[in-house]
């Protein structure tokens, strides 16, 4: 493992709210004492309490657990309204489009319209507390309110990324029973205008009858097809007030769905509730970006994706500074577009994913340095494990050797940060996300809960709940236990395991590996082999197939697919036809990179598929398992030959 390390700039760490690894320490052993009491003081410290709540952590219905129980607050109060005592004239949200128009909305503006976004959801369209609403948006403002909205009035908003197909979209409106969706009619990438509404109609052509309504947020102005579910947001939303109150909401009332992909069946609706999540989300914005209150805070994640939930809106919100929504990508109109807009708009933490860093650092190694980006304080990394030397390259050329990264370990069910430097405290090793924040307890063990020996890889545990912990998956406790507690046990009790292994170093430092089950991380997206698998399985043709990742220079890891044809013979179609149905089925996120026809898939003589040596193929690797118990050996050599055949 690497010795580098490098540490805290000092004048960072002087202003910083965490300022050195005995603070760090302090506040972890805080917790590991008096777990309830470490919580308590924050919630009492950051949370508008409407109710006082009576019982920090209840766990006597594990692993259903429960925070603050029996308190009242309003998320949307939490991030909004409280800040318009003093922060009215702030901006809260920085918008900036595609082709570079910009959009600064100031707390008050964005209190105005969330609140007549709220009052129209309830008057016109009957929306109540626990209804379901489906978002399917561009990353525009009007995305932000929607989901302010829903937590004003208590709906549960479910927002799926707006890359997924028709067919997927589908199958979450379904799964959630949602009444509402609310989309735009598209939005503009790369300087060109895009549709969404249409796979909204698509979605709903075949399936979907809860929904009652959908709203349409216009954008781009293309023509669009009307249908009579449909209706005008623009038009609309003049006749609703900008005056409406919050809706008192349990702590543990839900407050979003997000659906994630597993590693068996279908995507499961991640289940998040108010109290718990919102402390997390603001107390990690202070901790690991340490944000202060003048700063611009920009994520480039998509509002479809946790990373959006928790660092695009609730979090900077509720933190009450500015947040950048940008709807385009870093890389139009060229490798610059990220480095001007830091320039532009000061930005002060930037947080972005590996794929991004490795694109951007390879299609301009030196381009930051055009730019004026003293502004920045703080650089953050997330989704997928980073390489060293996209490590130093964000770290010295973008961060000019002065900003800390924080290499941020965290998953859809975990709400917030888990693992990652505090930029004032840790000495950072390089692609190492370091030690757990204060409060959360990570290890790295067996599935008996006997912690790993240094640099062994072992399961990555969250031993101890926490307060933004997925709480259930939506219609379905059974397989929330089973997902996350059904691999390790310590001290005789289940504990939550995240799917991805870790190592710890000598000095205590946890590295992330990756996933250790059937799921793979393409550019952070995440998709799970089984889901992959049963859509490759409508293409007609298709009469077995396996899925596997495999490393992938920029992406972290591509989709590699073996099939076995219905009819042997001519296969020089398969990759189109595949990615085909993959693109209607999951959506363009799950294209393959290879797929290759073979006579048969390596199985156990009862029938169990060695992905092992599917995976090992994939890289080129040496196969140095034993392949004589295959029920057929043959079939290795004859898988390796139609590989190397295809390159
Ligand atoms: C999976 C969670 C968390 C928001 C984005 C993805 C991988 C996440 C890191 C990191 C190495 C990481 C893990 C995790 N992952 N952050 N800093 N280093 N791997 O959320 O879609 O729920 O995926 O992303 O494998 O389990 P997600």
């Amino acid at each position: 493992m690497s010795k580098e390390i490098y540490y805290p700039n000092p004048e960072f760490s002087a202003q910083a709210r965490i300022k050195s690894m005995d603070e760090y320490w302090e506040l972890q052993n805080k917790a590991k004492a008096d777990y309830e009491g470490f919580w308590e003081a924050y919630a009492k410290e950051k949370i508008d309490w409407l109710e006082p709540y009576s019982k920090v952590l209840d766990e006597s219905n594990a692993p259903f657990y429960k925070w603050f129980t029996g308190g009242k607050l309003n998320v949307c109060n939490q991030c909004v309204d409280r800040h318009l005592k003093d922060k009215a004239d702030d901006v809260a949200i920085l918008f900036e489009g595609d082709r570079g128009d910009v959009e600064k909305i100031t707390f008050k503006q964005l209190s105005q319209r969330v609140n007549r976004f709220a009052n129209m959801l309830k008057e016109q369209f009957s929306v109540k507390k626990g209804d379901r609403v489906v978002l399917y948006m561009p990353m525009i403002p009007e995305a932000a309110y929607a989901m302010l909205a829903c937590t004003r009035i208590g709906a549960i908003h479910s927002i799926v990324f707006g890359g997924f197909s028709a067919e997927a979209l589908r199958d979450r409106i379904e799964d959630a029973e949602a009444k509402v969706v609310i989309t735009a009619d598209g939005a503009y990438r790369k300087g060109k205008p895009y549709l969404l509404k249409p796979v909204v109609d698509e979605a709903l052509k075949a399936g979907g009858d809860s929904v009652e309504a959908v709203i349409v947020v216009k954008r781009n102005n293309e023509e669009i097809a009307w249908n009579d579910i449909d209706n005008n947001y623009n038009e609309l939303i003049e006749n609703f007030s900008d005056e409406c109150d919050f809706e008192p909401m349990d702590s543990e009332d839900p407050l979003f769905l997000l659906y994630t992909s597993g590693s068996t069946g279908k995507p499961k609706g991640v289940q998040h509730s108010q109290a718990g999540y919102i402390l997390w989300a603001q107390m990690t914005m202070e901790w690991v970006f340490d944000v202060k209150k003048d700063d611009v805070f920009w994520c480039t994640a998509d509002i479809g994706w946790i990373t959006g939930h928790t660092y695009i809106v609730y979090g900077p919100l509720a933190a009450g500074v500015t947040t950048v929504m940008f709807e385009g990508v870093p890389t139009y109109p060229d490798a610059g577009r990220a480095w001007s807009m830091v320039q532009e708009h000061k930005i002060t933490q930037f947080y972005t994913a590996p794929t991004a860093i490795r694109v951007l650092h390879k299609m301009g190694e030196d381009e930051p340095k055009k730019y004026d980006l003293s502004s920045l304080k703080v650089l953050g990394t997330v989704g997928e494990p980073i390489d060293p030397p996209a490590w130093k390259w964000y770290y010295e050329v973008v961060g000019g050797g002065k900003c800390a990264i924080v290499d941020t370990w965290w998953q859809t069910e975990t709400g917030g940060h888990m693992i990652s430097p505090l930029p004032g405290a840790t000495p950072i090793k390089p692609a190492c996300a370091t030690f757990p924040l204060p409060g959360i307890m990570a290890e790295v063990i067996d599935q008996d809960g006997t912690p790993k020996e240094v640099g062994e890889t072992g399961l990555l545990c969250i031993t101890k709940p926490w307060p933004s912990m997925i709480r259930t998956i939506w219609n379905d406790d059974e397989r929330y236990v089973k997902s996350y507690f059904g691999d390790a046990v310590k001290d005789g009790k289940p504990v939550y395991f995240s799917g991805d292994g870790a190592v710890v170093d000598e000095d205590g430092y946890i590295t992330i590996t990756g996933r250790v089950d059937d799921v793979i991380n393409v550019s952070g997206h995440r998709m799970g082999t089984a889901e992959i698998e049963a859509a490759v399985k409508k293409e007609p043709s298709v009469a077995e197939v396996a899925v596997v990742g495999t490393p992938h220079e920029i992406k972290g890891e591509s989709i590699f697919i073996y099939v076995v044809l219905k009819e042997q013979g001519d296969s020089s179609k398969i990759k189109e036809l595949v990615n085909a149905v993959l693109s209607s089925e999951i959506g363009n996120i799950a294209k393959a990179d290879d797929v290759i026809a073979v006579s048969g898939l390596p199985k156990t003589r009862s029938g169990k598929v060695m992905r092992r040596i599917l995976r090992a193929i994939a890289k080129g690797e040496a196969i140095t398992q034993d392949t004589s118990t295959l029920e057929d050996p043959a079939v290795v050599p004859a898988i390796q030959q139609a590989v190397a055949d295809s390159k």
